[in-house]
């Protein structure tokens, strides 16, 4: 169905931890792993390029040392279970580290998992996101590995208050009823473009958008408004973007199907 729709890329979010022991060796659940194998098999088969994510790993934020050889341990096992997948799976570190994840202290457990992952897989691509949760301001100073296949990823849900509005898992709630479209939103998007060309022409390296999109509260009108600007704005300037998500409160599909109004304005790179 994703294959079909156009895209070309399933980030898939994967709650590792929650199926890993907490004690050493920090096993991952073998069933587990197989339907995480068995899925990334289907999306490689339908010929998308897969991104295994670790996401919602919350306890991490608040205690990266005491929980480091686990991060370190699930992925020596994930990459030794995916030592010979195909070059298009590739992995993502952790999804949008904050709390006592900064710029600073993200070394600390990215390094000694990637030397982990480097054990069975050479060559196989490793996204990180920086602090703050990925926001675009944190490739300012992300540090970035001396690795030629880590490739830099941020996410982009500005402005926050209209892509966020109602979303009760943010304190406090944005209140709904913000709208997208006006200069001042163009002329910051513009801004961000700028942040990125900096970047890349600073480090040589071009980032991936991870997540981009607005939550189901809002219009479907404005919300295909700003996934179409936010994908042709950074598609301009060579950046790839994933679109969250398939389903979830920023849904593009609904039990109808695709919300083609969306998806049809998504634009991406060609290359
Ligand atoms: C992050 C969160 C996810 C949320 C999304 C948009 O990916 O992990 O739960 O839906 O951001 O806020």
């Amino acid at each position: 169905m994703i294959r079909a729709e156009g895209f070309r890329t399933v980030r898939l979010p994967v709650r590792f931890y929650s199926h890993a022991d907490s004690r050493p060796p920090y096993t991952i659940n073998a069933s587990f792993m197989e339907r995480v194998r068995q899925v990334t098999q289907w999306a490689t088969d339908a010929g998308l390029n897969v991104i295994i994510d670790m996401h919602h790993y919350d306890e991490i934020l608040d205690d990266p040392a005491g929980h480091k050889d686990r991060f370190v341990a699930m992925w020596r096992q994930i990459a030794e279970t995916f030592f010979n997948a195909p070059s298009s799976v590739w992995f993502e570190l952790l999804n949008e580290p904050n709390k006592a994840l900064t710029n600073a202290t993200l070394p600390d457990i990215y390094e000694p998992a990637l030397a982990a992952i480097r054990q069975s897989n050479l060559a196989r691509p490793v996204i990180i996101g920086g602090g703050n949760t990925s926001q675009l301001d944190s490739l300012r100073d992300m540090p970035m590995p001396d690795d030629p296949y880590v490739v830099p990823t941020f996410h982009y849900y500005d402005p926050f208050d209209f892509t966020h509005q109602g979303a009760d898992y943010i304190t406090p709630t944005p209140p709904l009823g913000a709208t997208f479209g006006s200069a001042a939103d163009y002329a910051r998007l513009d801004a961000d473009l700028q942040t990125v060309r900096d970047y890349m022409s600073r480090t040589g390296r071009v980032p991936f958008i991870g997540e981009y999109g607005a939550i189901q509260n809002i219009s479907l009108s404005q919300r295909a408004t700003y996934y179409g600007a936010i994908s042709h704005a950074f598609a301009s300037i060579g950046i790839q973007s994933c679109a969250w998500s398939f389903t979830n409160t920023f849904h593009l599909s609904n039990n109808s199907g695709w919300i083609t109004d969306i998806t049809s304005v998504i634009a991406t790179t060609t290359d």
